[in-house]
């Protein structure tokens, strides 16, 4: 990495420089950026994303996407086709612990694996970290949730580096997930990470975040159909479900009070008649045995006397055995919804197991997370149309999460997951070949997905193309993916030499391969068969312009490129003062 050279400098002008320094002290993140390799290419390249057909899941059109390759490039490429437009983003990077490569813990840093003892070693850290946050909250909806897996090597410096790049306001939380037991002797036993949340628009978000998954509740949703089918007499069925209920009450967790059952299911009691605080409704409830009006409430009910009528008709009011006791409402189970704690407790070999499995016993890759953390934070944060991004997807746990969800709830999100090669430079000639993306990632939701419709995903390469040959080097499939993904349609094979797709509004997306006669003539046939808006992405603009007049016709490669720069204006503009980076007083 360059070093400083201050040797030219006379004495006044070092204590000039001294003085500058020492006035430009701030509160917040300071990292040294300009003793650190920029990610390469910003101003001189465009990435395109390459589709490797042999290596998709399923026939296309493909919502799903897999892509291989340095995420700084695929998230360029995304920002020209996704800005503003992701839901979710969940990220697990490297957590910079110094763990070499050797192990696979290392981390690659424009090309190199990166030195863990070198000085420099969190600021270097930063600096990947930083351009892809910008990109990553640029890709987020107003109302979208940014998610990130860490430990204590980073946390501090991550999460002012979150509140420069979301800005203060949006911080949701730091989940601290308790992931493990340890018996290694040490002063203070760590078994817990982090994840830490923000929202790209604090106000754009609901004010609570509920959700209707629960382990627990799903257990009680099952023994309740079942007791029920064994009992129709009710004394019965409460009877066996007591029995039940007394052996397992301690593994409900929230849903320990949940301990009565009729032919609506297991419900419990709640509170929720009563009123809380100012002054409610004072009326008698008759006891539907002893007759006399039931204890009420000391700041009485919160509905008129007229709605609890119908509340106890409904038969949706719990009696005491006699009138001392105040009546409570009836909630059932499937109406039960959690909140998301900022402690979570699930142990971290989950994900390692459940990879081991699918992998045929033998663990292709270390740490992966459980995806039922995944699911349990998606759950919260997405909804069912939502896109799901994780830039650092290593095994693909989130996109296998997404999936999940989907069947479990009937959801309809898509995934995208970009995985590195994570060839090592300096290994073996078997490790330089191991590709976490290609072998790993993709092999496993290969496994577990349907091929269907819902499982399908397109797998691309991010390559990146020198300017200069831009012309030379720009596949037609790769023009077409950037096309489609523009224009929030599914990634299709290119098939001829006339690109075409209608989109859902009607709008006809065109790509014609040439600049022939026969490629005009081609665009104006399939022009002319069409009753709706046309758009045409062109090497040769005037010619297909004169062919279809009605056609917006944009020129190739200009467009994709002019597109495509938003992403260096996007860096240039954060780039933040050179000696301090504040973080936490800024709004
Ligand atoms: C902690 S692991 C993520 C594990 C993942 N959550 C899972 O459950 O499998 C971090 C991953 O980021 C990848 N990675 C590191 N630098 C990257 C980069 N510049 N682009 C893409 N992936 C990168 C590493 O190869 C590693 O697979």
């Amino acid at each position: 990495m360059p070093q400083r050279d201050y040797s030219h400098l006379s004495a006044p002008e070092l204590i000039d420089l001294l003085k500058q320094r020492d006035a430009q002290a701030h509160f917040g993140l300071v990292w040294e950026r300009d003793q650190i390799e920029k990610d390469k290419h910003l101003n001189d390249d465009f990435v395109g994303l390459e589709l490797a057909t042999e290596l998709c899941h399923g026939q296309g059109p493909y919502k799903n996407l897999v892509i291989e390759g340095d995420n700084f490039d695929a998230l360029r490429h995304l920002l020209m086709t996704h800005a503003g437009r992701m839901n979710v983003i969940y990220v697990d990077p490297p957590y910079n612990t110094g763990s070499t490569a050797s192990n696979r813990q290392g981390w690659v840093y424009n090309d190199k694996f990166f030195d863990p003892n070198s000085r420099y070693r969190h600021s270097t850290w930063l600096e990947f970290m930083y351009p892809r946050l910008q990109l990553a909250c640029d890709l987020l909806a107003d109302d979208g949730v940014f998610m990130v897996s860490i430990d204590d090597t980073e946390l501090y410096n991550l999460k002012l580096l979150l509140d420069r790049v979301f800005g203060p306001r949006n911080f949701v939380a730091n989940i601290v997930w308790h992931n493990s037991t340890s018996n290694h002797p040490t002063r203070v036993t760590v078994e817990h990470e982090y994840v830490l949340i923000y929202t790209k628009k604090r106000d754009a978000n609901p004010p609570e975040w509920k959700s209707a998954e629960h382990p627990s509740k799903a257990l009680l949703l099952e023994i309740g159909e079942q007791l029920k089918r064994e009992h129709a007499d009710p004394a019965a069925l409460q009877q066996a479900y007591t029995a039940w209920y007394r052996e397992n009450k301690e593994f409900l967790g929230p849903l320990a009070d949940y301990k009565f059952i009729d032919k609506g299911g297991v419900y419990a009691g709640s509170r929720s008649v009563h009123k809380p605080d100012a002054k409610g409704y004072r009326y008698g409830i008759p006891h539907p045995v002893t007759g006399r009006a039931c204890k009420m409430p000391a700041n009485g009910y919160r509905y008129p006397e007229d709605t609890m009528k119908k509340l106890v008709e409904g038969g949706h009011i719990i009696f005491g055995e006699d009138e001392s006791k105040i009546v409570e409402l009836k909630v059932y189970a499937n109406e039960f919804l959690t909140k998301l704690p900022s402690v979570i407790d699930l142990d971290g070999r989950k994900g390692a197991n459940e990879l081991k499995a699918i992998f045929d016993g033998v663990l292709p890759f270390n740490n992966p997370k459980p995806t039922e953390l995944m699911t349990q934070l998606l759950t919260f944060v997405s909804k069912p149309n939502d896109i799901v991004l994780d830039f650092f997807a290593g095994s693909g746990t989130t996109a296998h999460a997404v999936a999940k969800l989907n069947a479990q709830d009937g959801g309809k999100r898509t995934f995208i997951a970009v995985s590195s090669t994570e060839a090592r430079l300096d290994g073996t000639e078997e490790e330089k070949q191991k590709n976490i993306c290609r072998d790993v990632c993709a092999q496993r939701l290969r496994r577990v997905l349907p091929a269907d419709n819902g499982g399908a995903f397109a797998y691309l390469r991010a390559k990146p193309i020198l300017r200069h040959r831009l012309e030379r080097e720009l596949t037609n499939q790769v023009v077409w993916n950037a096309v489609c993904l523009a224009h929030q349609l599914p990634i299709n094979k290119l098939e001829g030499p006339l690109g075409w797709v209608t989109a859902s509004d009607g709008v006809a997306i065109a790509y014609p391969t040439g600049t022939k006669s026969a490629d005009v003539a081609k665009f104006a046939q399939a022009a002319s068969e069409h009753k709706g808006p046309v758009i045409c992405y062109a090497w040769a603009t005037p010619r297909f312009a004169a062919a279809v007049p009605r056609a917006q016709v944009f020129s190739l490669p200009e467009t994709l490129l002019g597109n495509f720069r938003k992403a260096a204006v996007l860096l240039a503009d954060a780039e933040p003062e050179q000696a301090a980076v504040a973080g936490g007083e800024e709004e």
